[in-house]
């Protein structure tokens, strides 16, 4: 996808951070969006302030929602060409202190919802023969720390099904990729007694701009280009 101009995305976690960012990107691109989060208020701000998305509000959890924001894809704008599978929290905690019930909660949002959400995305690509999926991972997808291997197994199950995707659907005009940001600037900490950035000793993060601009490098590449993964970290990050 060279020109992204008019096509369209469903951005799902469009509510702050990565996904604001990357909506207010694509629409800078000239895509027309689908914008879902459970914050109904701080979305369709969003949609007012870019010139053409809807907000489908509701909680990522509940398994009719991927289909919806298809269809409302589909009735809206006609056509469905990238899904930014996005939403996701992250808990963490020592042996001792891991609420478990959180945990619990953590996976059925970064894992069970990402899952149906791709699935039923590349559902609607078969049928229409081409599409582009982006699961949002972390760096976490990629190694571990002491306390965070709940976290981290929530995004190394997005890197495996990431992976084996790729695989099942080389040589089509189905893409899927792996976004894997280092500690970026968002509020999916701000219920951390620590922020990590004061843990890590780094001075700057990542902005949410800066992945939405690897996203927007992502989706521009021409069509015999593959980016099954990209990792972005901030210059500080050692780990
Ligand atoms: N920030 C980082 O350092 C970092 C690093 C690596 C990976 N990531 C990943 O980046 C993604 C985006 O997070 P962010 O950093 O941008 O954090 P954020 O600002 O907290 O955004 C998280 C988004 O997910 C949505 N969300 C959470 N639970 C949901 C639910 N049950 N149903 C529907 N939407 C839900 C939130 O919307 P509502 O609250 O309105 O529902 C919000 O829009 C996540 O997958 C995260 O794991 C972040």
């Amino acid at each position: 996808m060279n020109d992204l101009t008019d096509h369209v995305a469903i951005i799902t976690g469009a509510s702050s951070g990565i996904g604001e960012a990357t909506a207010r990107a694509l629409a800078a691109e000239g895509m027309r969006l689908v914008l879902t989060a459970r914050r109904a208020d701080a979305l369709e701000a969003l949609a007012r302030d870019l010139p053409s998305a809807i907000s489908v509000p509701g909680d990522i959890t509940d398994p009719e929602l991927p289909a919806t924001l298809i269809s409302s894809a589909l009735e809206a704008f006609g056509r469905c060409d990238v899904v930014f599978n996005n939403a996701g929290v992250m808990e963490v905690g020592t042996v001792e202190s891991a609420d478990v019930e959180r945990i619990c909660r953590m996976v059925r949002v970064n894992v069970e919802a990402a899952y149906r959400m791709a699935y039923v995305a590349l559902r609607q690509f078969r049928r229409q023969g081409s599409g582009y999926l982006i699961n949002v991972s972390s760096i976490l997808g990629t190694k571990v720390r002491p306390g965070a291997g709940a976290y981290a197994g929530t995004k190394f199950a997005i890197e495996a099904l990431t992976e084996a995707l790729r695989m099942e659907l080389a040589g089509t005009a189905i893409q899927v990729c792996a976004v894997e940001p280092g500690l970026t600037r968002t509020h999916l900490q701000d219920h951390f007694p620590e922020h990590p950035a004061q843990a890590l000793g780094l001075r700057q993060m990542l902005e949410p701009e800066d992945i939405a601009r690897a996203v927007v490098f992502v989706l521009r590449q021409p069509a015999h280009v593959r980016i099954p993964r990209i990792l972005v970290m901030p210059g500080e990050q050692a780990m």
